[in-house]
């Protein structure tokens, strides 16, 4: 039984116990509407409570049931009956309140809630919005502008702001939720007046401004969702219908959100995320590697930036350079940026200081010794890593993990420099290290079970979706990326112009295109102005002085405010190694930019699986969304190669093939998939 219900001094209490997370699924659904349709018929019942069992209560509908044939009663007639009874129904809340359950708790008629418990309407994230009465209910509560702002952007807000906000009537302390609950029903009991959230007409009238402000204020985030702009409808029917009528309209909407691409993609990236977390060869009873300290080497971009992964986690670090000056500039970064962000108000001065506490400079390696996790990030060449990682390895005590933030190079080589190649692993961080989300842990021949799951612990400490990948050039994401790159400066030779393949992908959904990231990333990486040779575009490029932004052009001219212009001097300079190139030019269509851009990448997609590079389809997808800005409604280049068909994407890299990159090579499991129309990701 997942729903059970007892008595208690006339008050009816109903538990679910539906681990892990109560979610509303149809056995819960029909528990608590018994539960209801008992407290309603049985005299001596005054007052209900609604409580779970567990580490929360509902954290929303059942979204492994999505898609499925829907199960009566459903999720709106369970609320509709609570909000109804004419007895009072207090919700007991603790955990994470989160979309149906949020929902059920709108439905009672008060809510009582522990400190720790954190309420909010996630559906938004899952491309969907709240489809029990959220948009309707939680405007008459805690009005138009809390509401949009939880729904639209769907955070959770911690109990004491909902306590200021009038979502929740009192916080009571976490051992006494549901005594307190039940006596807070009980002295309810016989009120001829129930607060019910779906009759409050006090706070629903806004002015039709706060939806044009709010679209205004948050257009950047909200590029390409539909679901957002579907949040902003039902919430402003809120203030325009009844309550019956604007429950049809959120129904209505919430119906077509359902069937539609966008959250269905959304709703796999949700379980990709959660299933990328899992090694399949690592037993679950692995010991995890006990890391109270770590070490960086290295204080440049990366470095600084890893740093304060660990320093913001509460984990002291000490940072080693090869000179004082680069130790100083990086330490001086990294205060510096903590200092930005306490300035926009996102940290307190004291955080700051709590977390540069933690931070040891240092330009001596031994400092290292007593370190439990050292991550190597100095420059990318295979010599000056296998040094430092020699040195280490007289350094490091026994069983710590030696990583390296290598983006390309081989980590099994990396590791045979080393006695211990079982402590090493690739820890693949993106840049700004202390932003993006991605981790790729890069599992290295002799990698130990330990130091795997250790890692894999460790990033969900510092708040990183971490993707296992196995040793080769580039890992899952550069690999991929090395390939789009190719093809971006074919199509540019063939007559395409950089801006024009820039802007399909932006387009489609991406950030900024691959022209667009050589110039913010600098086209001089790896440049070397004593051994140029004006064989490439970019060399050219940088001597004349086009470096990317920070020079003021690259592919682009940039204006002071770093906005790109096409460039004509670039098209001069494409056209000469267009001519020299021997390649036919041509007007090349979107449509073609796109496959010639996206294919060839699916295919190595596919070359990464076949290869067990990655353990899934979905992790590639789960890099690619969180460390390339592969648009989420899109679900990933996998996810996305099946919504075209393996069919489609193998014609279409047959249509291209004579242009695409020398050594080109079909995918032996995209032409498996074609053939037997199957999926890369079930
Ligand atoms: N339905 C089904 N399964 C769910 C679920 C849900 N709503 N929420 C979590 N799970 C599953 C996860 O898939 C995971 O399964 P696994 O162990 O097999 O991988 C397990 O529960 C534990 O989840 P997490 O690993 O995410 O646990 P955490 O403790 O890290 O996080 C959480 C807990 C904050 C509740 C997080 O799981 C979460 O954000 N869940 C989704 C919340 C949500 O989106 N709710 C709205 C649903 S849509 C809705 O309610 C529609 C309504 O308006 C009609
Ligand atoms: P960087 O040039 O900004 O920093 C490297 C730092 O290492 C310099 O400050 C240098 O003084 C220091 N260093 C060199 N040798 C050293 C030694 N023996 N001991 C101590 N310090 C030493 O380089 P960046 O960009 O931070 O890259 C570092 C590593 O991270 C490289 O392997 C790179 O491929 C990788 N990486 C870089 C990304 C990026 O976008 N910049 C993204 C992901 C990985």
């Amino acid at each position: 039984m997942s729903v059970s219900t007892s008595k208690e001094d006339g008050v009816l209490v109903i538990v679910s116990d539906n681990p892990p997370v109560n979610a509303l699924g149809h056995g819960v659904r029909e528990g608590i509407l018994r539960g209801i349709e008992a407290a309603r018929t049985d005299q001596e019942v005054t007052a209900v409570v609604i409580a779970c069992d567990g580490r929360t209560f509902h954290a929303g509908a059942d979204i492994t049931e999505f898609g499925k044939p829907p199960q009566d009663p459903s999720l709106p007639e369970v609320i509709e009956a609570i909000e109804a009874l004419d007895k009072p129904v207090v919700a007991a809340l603790h955990g994470t309140t989160l979309g149906g359950g949020l929902e059920v708790a709108l439905g009672a008629h008060y809510r009582l809630a522990t400190p720790s418990t954190k309420l909010g309407l996630p559906e938004v994230k899952l491309g969907l919005l709240p489809g029990a009465g959220g948009t309707q209910r939680l405007p008459r509560v805690v009005g138009v502008e809390a509401a949009l702002g939880m729904i639209v952007k769907g955070d959770p807000i911690p109990a004491k702001k909902a306590e200021a906000m009038g979502l929740v009537d009192e916080i009571v302390p976490e051992s006494e939720l549901r005594q307190r609950a039940i006596a807070f029903a009980r002295s309810k009991a016989g009120s001829a007046e129930l607060p019910r959230s779906g009759r409050r007409t006090d706070k629903i009238t806004a002015d039709g401004s706060v939806f044009d402000d709010f679209r205004r204020a948050n257009a950047r985030r909200l590029r390409g969702f539909e679901a957002p702009e579907a949040c902003i409808e039902a919430v402003k029917a809120a203030t325009e219908l009844p309550l019956e009528e604007g429950l049809k309209k959120e129904r209505e909407l919430f119906m077509k959100l359902m069937m539609g691409e966008q959250s269905a993609a959304l709703r796999y990236l949700f379980f990709a995320e959660r299933a990328a977390s899992k090694i399949d060869d690592v037993p679950k009873d692995t010991p995890l590697i006990e890391v109270k300290k770590v070490g960086i080497i290295g204080a440049g971009t990366m470095g600084g930036g890893i740093a304060m992964n660990f320093l913001s986690a509460g984990l002291p670090v000490t940072l080693v350079e090869r000179d004082q000056a680069p130790l100083d500039r990086g330490v001086g970064i990294i205060r510096k940026n903590y200092e930005a962000t306490a300035a926009k108000g996102r940290m307190s001065p004291e955080a700051v200081e709590q977390a540069m506490g933690l931070l040891t400079p240092s330009t001596d390696m031994n400092d290292l010794k007593d370190c439990d996790l050292i991550i190597e990030a100095v420059f990318e060449l295979m010599e000056i890593k296998k040094e430092v990682f020699s040195r280490l390895d007289s350094i490091a005590k026994d069983g710590a993990i030696l990583a390296t933030n290598t983006s390309y190079l081989d980590v099994n080589e990396i590791a045979a420099s080393t006695k211990r190649p079982e402590s090493v692993v690739g820890l693949h961080f993106f840049s700004p290290a202390n932003i993006m989300r991605l981790l790729e842990i890069v599992r290295g021949e002799k990698t130990s079970d330990s130091v795997l799951a250790t890692s894999m612990a460790l990033s969900k400490k510092i708040r990183k979706t971490a993707v296992v990948a196995g040793v080769c050039h580039g890992f899952i994401g550069n690999r991929m990326l090395a390939v789009r790159q190719a093809e971006a400066n074919n199509l540019i030779l063939e007559g395409a112009k950089p801006w024009d393949v820039d802007r399909v992908l932006v387009e489609f959904g991406l950030p900024m295109g691959p022209f667009q990231m050589a110039d913010l990333a600098g086209l001089d990486i790896g440049w070397d102005p004593e051994k140029t040779s004006s064989s490439t575009i970019r060399e050219v490029l940088c001597e004349r002085d086009r470096r990317g932004q920070k020079t003021g052009a690259g592919f682009y001219d940039y204006d002071e405010s770093r906005r790109g212009a096409p460039s004509a001097e670039v098209e001069e300079v494409v056209a000469s190694f267009a001519e020299r190139s021997g390649r036919e030019q041509r007007n090349i269509g979107d449509q073609e930019i796109l496959e010639r851009l996206l294919y060839p990448m699916i295919n190595e997609g596919a070359k990464i699986l076949e290869e067990g590079i990655a353990q899934r389809a979905s992790d590639v997808d789960i890099v690619w969304v969180n460390g390339y800005g592969w648009p989420a409604y899109r679900g990933g280049p996998m996810f996305f190669a099946d919504q075209q068909g393996a069919a489609e994407v193998l014609a279409g890299l047959k249509r291209h093939e004579a242009r695409l990159q020398d050594g080109f090579t079909l995918s032996e499991l995209l032409k498996r998939k074609a053939e037997e129309g199957g999926r890369f990701t079930g």
